[in-house]
């Protein structure tokens, strides 16, 4: 049932589909969303009977190795603890793929998102942004920067981050796993708390093979200075850093050009209840809007990797 002709597009970039009547989510044939997913990049499903529990059953036939991002408290909705709600609170949070901010674990390649609670006020959408996309309108004085010298993310973790990040108990351990990364300099202090450079490359390869600019610049900035962002609350972090990968520290100007172009192509979902969002984390980055005015808004993820055996 999950074809071309069942995709109702409402000229927006992302294909929705949505049977005229309630629909079993079990219903759909798991190898077209996947193709459709390799070759779009990210899937709305609406008018689907799911529910959580329904969530976990169907996102367990298209992927394995769930992981649970280190920053949510987890809030068991289902039965494998891998369904976390995400941040009630009411915040503007930039586009950026999941977990690309650090070596390990690898980045989930799917991220599903559904809809408990849609917002009543203003706002509130789930915004989407293809990689390629954003790639095609890079400055190529910023591509090229980013191709010749990938990208540098910096960070202070307490003793409790690092330990949900890299699933180590104690200080040796993270030790002797950081030892084991090429990729990253760091330096524990006598708190314990971790001091963390991860270089990796800028632009990157999704799954289906595309060249594309999908990383977590965004949602890791110190501060923001953009104009259509600097009075609102929008996420950032005193203490975190992103460097080209020579050491030069991202500008304020190359930052806004960056959220200039994200603002240019994102599609902001507005959720209605039940509705699923599927989106290829290789390829798609997420984020969020506030609402204009407080009021519940309730979604929930869960993040895995394809299982390719389904789809040979
Ligand atoms: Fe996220």
């Amino acid at each position: 049932m999950l074809n071309k002709k069942n995709i109702i597009s409402e000229n927006i970039p992302v294909p929705l589909l949505q049977p005229l009547s309630a629909a079993d989510p079990m219903s759909i044939d798991i190898k077209n969303l996947h193709f459709l997913l390799s070759e779009e990049g990210a899937v709305i499903l609406r008018n689907f009977d799911f529910t959580p529990e329904i969530l976990e059953k169907f996102s367990n036939l298209f992927c394995h190795q769930f992981h649970t991002p280190a920053t949510r408290s987890s809030r068991k909705v289902s039965g494998d603890n891998y369904s976390t709600e995400v941040f009630p609170h009411n915040y503007t949070l930039l586009g950026h793929t999941e977990g690309s901010y650090r070596p390990n674990p690898t980045p989930p390649e799917i991220c599903f998102f559904m809809c408990i609670t849609p917002p009543i006020e203003k706002g509130g959408e789930t915004t989407l942004a293809d990689g390629i996309k954003f790639l095609e309108l890079l400055p190529q004085e910023v591509r090229s920067k980013f191709e010749k010298f990938g990208i540098t993310y910096e960070m202070y973790w307490e003793k409790e981050r690092w330990m949900n990040e890299f699933y180590v108990n104690d200080k040796q351990s993270l030790e002797k796993f950081l030892s084991g990364v090429e990729s990253v300099k760091y330096n524990i202090n006598q708190h314990e708390e971790l001091h963390l450079f991860y270089t990796t490359s800028a632009i990157t390869k999704s799954r289906s093979g595309k060249k594309v600019f999908a990383t977590a610049i965004l949602a890791h900035l110190p501060h923001i200075t953009h104009p259509e962002y600097i009075n609102k609350t929008t996420y950032s972090k005193p203490s975190n850093r992103v460097y080209f990968g020579d050491g030069e520290e991202l500008s304020d100007q190359v930052v806004n050009q960056l959220i200039d172009i994200y603002d240019q192509i994102i599609y902001p979902h507005r959720w209605q209840e039940r509705d699923v969002v599927v989106v290829d984390n290789t390829r798609y980055l997420h984020g969020r809007t506030m609402t204009e005015k407080d009021c519940p808004r309730s979604l929930i993820s869960r993040f895995g990797r394809v299982n390719l055996t389904e789809f040979e």
